[in-house]
């Protein structure tokens, strides 16, 4: 299954983006076929979109943001006002809401919080392993040309599938942390253009691009929000550089290590949560404001929208054998595992 494509291979999509690479190029179909799975239904196209676009903003509201930045925090901000969902957001407030932004603290800083999560490879079905990005002409994940047959997607391998016994191998995310998977410090033409002097680290790219925007500091940020800033000895930060501050984008991901690394911290958490919820909120069209009482089911997750959408391959079907011996419970299988290729996006003071 692949997304539809035009006579040289580009793909028919909103943002290029959902192309980028062959896991989210096919997270992407999903949400085509569960668009089709409406309309076999006997939905219009209108209602189809909105059912969509409703669902995936409940999970997000749901199951990504309480995973990523806390359930507590996301049951304070979400309050039910004069008949409809709205962000009770301390500091983003769009002044027109009719022209909502994305501040540049959520997409340059507290957002690419993602990229510490990056795996270098992923296991896209049961013994078949691909790297993020390989060496031209090795097989990898990299995205913008149509998908191979077989480098097809196993949903198992990424999220609860119900009724589908999962594997002991499951792809976790890495912590988000000051570690960055290898093979981003190398970015390939396909996601950086191959002009001359182009940045290929990924790091770089965050770290300049947050200068060159003027980013306030980490430490201005959490001031600025009455949250009790990190040192820079809790920072791991000795040198003068960035005015002796660290980098918006350092600190959220330095405090999300410190916190356990599996999900944002005070700063981050608060930058996201407000983002994505006072988007919601400013919506119209939105669940939030077009039908508040909407309710998938307290325990639907994005596995239960792969089934919906018929879009879960049977070959990942993992059958368990009943001659099988009973599998003993394996906690360092429950971990995810540490990734030889990590290194520090930030080596020595900064
Ligand atoms: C293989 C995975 C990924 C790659 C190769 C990648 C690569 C990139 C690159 C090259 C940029 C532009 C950097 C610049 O020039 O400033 C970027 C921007 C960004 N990335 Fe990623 N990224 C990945 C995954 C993620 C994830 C998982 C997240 C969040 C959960 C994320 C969030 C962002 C955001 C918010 C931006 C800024 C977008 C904007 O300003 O429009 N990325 N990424």
């Amino acid at each position: 299954m692949d997304l539809p494509r035009d006579e040289v291979g580009a793909a028919y999509l909103g943002d290029p983006r959902n192309d980028e690479n062959l896991v989210v190029a096919q997270l992407h179909t999903v949400f085509l076929r569960l668009h089709n799975a409406f309309r076999d239904q006997g939905k219009t196209f209108a209602q189809a979109q909105k059912l969509c676009r409703w669902h995936y903003q409940w999970l997000i509201v749901h199951d990504f943001l309480p995973r990523i930045v806390g359930p507590d925090l996301v049951q304070r901000l979400v309050v039910a006002k004069d008949g409809v969902l709205t962000a009770d957001a301390a500091f983003y407030k769009p002044r027109n809401l009719s022209k909502p932004y994305i501040p540049v603290e959520y997409s340059v800083a507290a957002y690419r919080y993602g990229h510490s999560m990056i795996r270098a490879e992923y296991e896209v079905q049961d013994g078949h392993t691909v790297p993020i990005f390989g060496r031209d002409g090795d097989e990898d994940l990299r995205g913008n040309r149509p998908i191979p047959e077989n480098l097809w997607i196993d949903w198992n391998y990424f999220f609860d599938i119900p009724g589908v016994e999962p594997p002991d191998d499951r792809n976790m995310a890495r912590k988000i942390d000051t570690q960055i998977s290898l093979p981003l410090a190398t970015l390939p033409p396909t996601v950086v253009a191959p002009t001359a002097g182009a940045i290929v680290a990924l790091a770089e790219r965050n770290l300049l691009r947050g200068k060159r925007l003027g980013l306030p500091a980490g430490q201005d940020v959490a001031t600025a929000m009455g949250v009790a800033p990190l040192t820079n000895a809790q920072l791991g930060l000795s040198g003068g550089g960035w005015n002796k501050k660290a980098p918006l984008w350092y600190y959220v991901l330095k405090e999300a290590e410190l916190g356990g690394g599996n999900r944002l911290g005070a700063v981050g958490g608060r930058i996201v949560a407000e983002v994505v919820l006072g988007l919601l909120a400013a919506d119209k069209t939105s669940y939030f404001n077009a039908n508040p009482g909407f309710d998938p089911g307290s325990t639907f997750r994005v596995g239960d929208l792969i089934l919906m959408a018929g879009a879960f391959d049977e070959r990942g079907r993992v059958t368990p054998d009943p001659t099988a011996p009973e599998p003993v419970p394996n906690p360092v299988a429950e971990a995810p595992e540490p990734d030889p290729a990590a290194v520090d996006p930030l080596p020595g003071p900064v």
